[in-house]
């Protein structure tokens, strides 16, 4: 998509769809009760989650609608699905929220061919199929009276495990392979994978991440680097010899040389790297590493939003988005340059807890308060303060 074709204004327009994840959430509930509704095995979202949402439902139906001109078929991975939803909680209030998979089976248009599932916690994948079943069954008056973006969902190409993500991939990725082969032979066409990466943590290993950046079946990623928890360690290694053991299964063997290398151009040692510098180190490094793999990437900084208000111990994470370079240019790239300046700029600009207070009034009122009011009425305006996007090709309005 190159510049003009994706106006900001119709960005900024998109989020407005927060609420269609609470309503997604709650017309299940309404439908299905109590035994699909918030469970202890639910993950309490946590400050900047609805920021990572967001960025995943912008995504969805700007890559479905686009990959199917290029792919005869494309797939979804979830490997740290969770249940399908999550609850915000504000003063003493719990706001349901459509979680990863729900939002790629609710935004896809069209539908993705195969879509597969995986947590491993097993309470969380029988939940997921339970809530999945629900929404593929409500009834047309239901999704009209919700304005839901519903098309059909076929939960027969939907494929549930629990396994650990490390071993899930191998075989998911196996699968995807033979078929891509299969339908290259007789069409030239084939298949395109578009995977989100959602751990609670360091639970991915470099391995896994590298089977799907080698593999000859191309994808787009979006992942959830724990930042934070990574540069703590980082700087627990360094500082009082803490293994780094799990460090170098989730991030390589080269993360070392890297740090040394940026110590050195900053003129510090390596005890001198503070945790917010190794925070910003490790990420571009992660970065760096998907794209020796041939890959482009935008990093969407939600670790500026954790900074602003939220204690040191609420573990920060980045947003990386990968995907692969092309001999024109990528057309996703430039829209994820606009999701990053949607979803970093309210916490440049208006701090972040004014933001979420915004945000949840809205989705319970469904009036737009103040700064999503005037996103939504005056756009202009709201732009002229946006001075940055203009670095991205935009805007155009
Ligand atoms: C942050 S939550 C995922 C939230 C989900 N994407 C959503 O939007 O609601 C992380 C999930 O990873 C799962 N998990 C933790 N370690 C895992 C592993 N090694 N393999 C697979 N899943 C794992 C947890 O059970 C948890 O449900």
């Amino acid at each position: 998509m190159g510049r003009g074709q994706l106006g900001i204004r119709g960005v900024i327009r998109n989020l407005v769809k927060i609420k269609e994840i609470k309503n997604i959430a709650d017309v299940i509930v309404e439908i299905g009760g109590k035994k699909v509704d918030i469970k202890g095995s639910d993950v309490k979202y946590r400050e900047w989650t609805l920021f990572k949402l967001i960025a995943h439902l912008l995504y969805v139906p700007l890559y479905t609608s686009i990959i199917k001109n290029y792919f005869k078929e494309h797939y979804y991975i979830d490997l740290f699905a969770g249940s399908g939803m999550g609850y915000l909680e504000r003063d003493n209030r719990r706001i349901r929220i459509a979680g990863s998979a729900l939002i790629a089976l609710s935004f896809a248009k069209p539908q993705f061919t195969r879509v597969y599932l995986n947590d491993k916690e097993q309470e969380r994948i029988e939940l997921l199929r339970k809530r999945i079943d629900i929404l593929a069954n409500i009834p047309h008056e239901k999704r009209k009276e919700y304005g839901f973006p519903l098309d059909t969902i076929n939960t027969q190409y939907i494929k549930f495990s629990f396994q650990d993500a490390n071993i899930a991939i191998e075989r998911i990725m196996k699968e995807i392979e033979e078929r891509h082969e299969e339908i290259y032979k007789r069409t030239k066409k084939g298949c395109h994978i578009y995977a989100f990466i959602d751990p609670e943590g360091l639970e991915l290993e470099f391995k896994s991440l590298r089977r799907i950046l080698s593999s000859n079946v191309r994808s787009d990623l979006m992942i959830l680097f724990n930042s934070y928890g990574v540069a703590l360690q980082v700087h627990n290694h360094i500082n009082y010899d803490y293994s780094d053991e799990a460090i170098r299964k989730h991030l390589g063997e080269e993360y070392y040389n890297y740090i040394e290398e940026q110590a050195k151009q900053r003129g510090k040692t390596l005890e001198q790297l503070t945790v917010d510098e190794l925070d910003d180190i490790l990420t571009e490094y992660y970065a760096k590493m998907i794209e020796e793999y041939g890959y482009k990437t935008v990093i969407i900084k939600l670790s500026l939003i954790g900074r602003v208000k939220s204690p040191r111990q609420e573990r920060e994470f980045n947003l990386i988005y990968a995907t692969k370079k092309t001999k024109r240019d990528n057309p996703y790239i430039a829209a994820l340059n606009y999701i990053k300046e949607v979803v970093e700029y309210p916490a440049r600009d208006t701090g972040y807890s004014n933001f979420m207070d915004l945000a949840i009034e809205y989705m319970e009122t469904g009036k737009l308060p103040g700064l999503l009011s005037d996103i939504i009425d005056k756009p202009e305006e709201v732009l002229r303060r946006y001075s940055t996007s203009a670095k991205f090709g935009g805007p155009v309005i």
